[in-house]
């Protein structure tokens, strides 16, 4: 059976709570830069502000958001729709949240995505869901397959399991990354997985030798 490997669900917020996120996202106090060299040509190429934010604080959460952090924030002042938001998330998607953080970003015109994996831990895939907040309608490229974006939808993929990226944007974008730390079962992932595999090989081969 093949795996299902990536959820849209539309429309997922109202404009009402698209303002309120937008407004919180621009209040979000700047902090120093902190140069991460793991992540500096993504970071450049995104052409705008990330902000991190572990909610679980366990090994796993702390271990991807020290590596994927540009700054890691704390959560005073966040609102909470966010949390409301990660409630309804892993009730729609029958995700757990024993493991979540997320990401607010801002990119101005011309940001892109470059081709990436997500970082993951043996035994845990990098599920995240991408919600769309304010920006032109846009494909979002996922392994072999593409698909469109527009504000308010929801998109969830198996992000250390396939690469993905987007073309540069000729609108600014508001959007947030919820990260959920999900075991290979409850994906429906087994260890010998050929994406597994190579999620593995990453994680071991990659993102160790870079962190030491
Ligand atoms: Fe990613």
């Amino acid at each position: 059976m093949e795996v299902e490997n990536h959820k849209i669900i539309r429309s997922f917020i109202t404009k009402e709570d698209a303002q309120v996120l937008i407004k919180w996202i621009e209040e979000i106090p700047q902090k120093e830069l902190v140069s991460n060299f793991h992540l500096t040509s993504l970071a450049k190429a995104l052409n705008g502000s990330s902000y991190i934010f572990d909610v679980s604080k366990t090994d796993l959460t702390r271990y991807v958001t020290d590596y994927q952090r540009v700054n890691l924030n704390s959560e005073e002042g966040v609102p909470d729709l966010v949390y409301r938001l990660i409630d309804r998330i892993s009730k729609t998607l029958r995700v757990s949240t024993d493991h979540v953080f997320f990401q607010a970003v801002d990119m101005h015109r011309g940001g892109m995505i470059n081709p990436h994996y997500d970082a993951s831990l043996e035994g845990y895939i990098n599920y995240k869901c991408n919600l769309c907040i304010l920006s032109e309608e846009y494909e979002f490229f996922f392994g072999d397959s593409k698909f469109r974006v527009g504000p308010g939808d929801l998109y969830c993929f198996e992000a250390s399991l396939y690469k993905h990226w987007t073309a540069p944007f000729n609108s600014r974008r508001v959007f947030m990354s919820f990260g959920f730390m999900i075991p290979y079962r409850d994906l429906g992932r087994e260890e010998e997985d050929p994406r597994v595999r190579l999620s593995r090989r990453i994680e071991k081969y990659f993102q160790r030798r870079i962190s030491n």
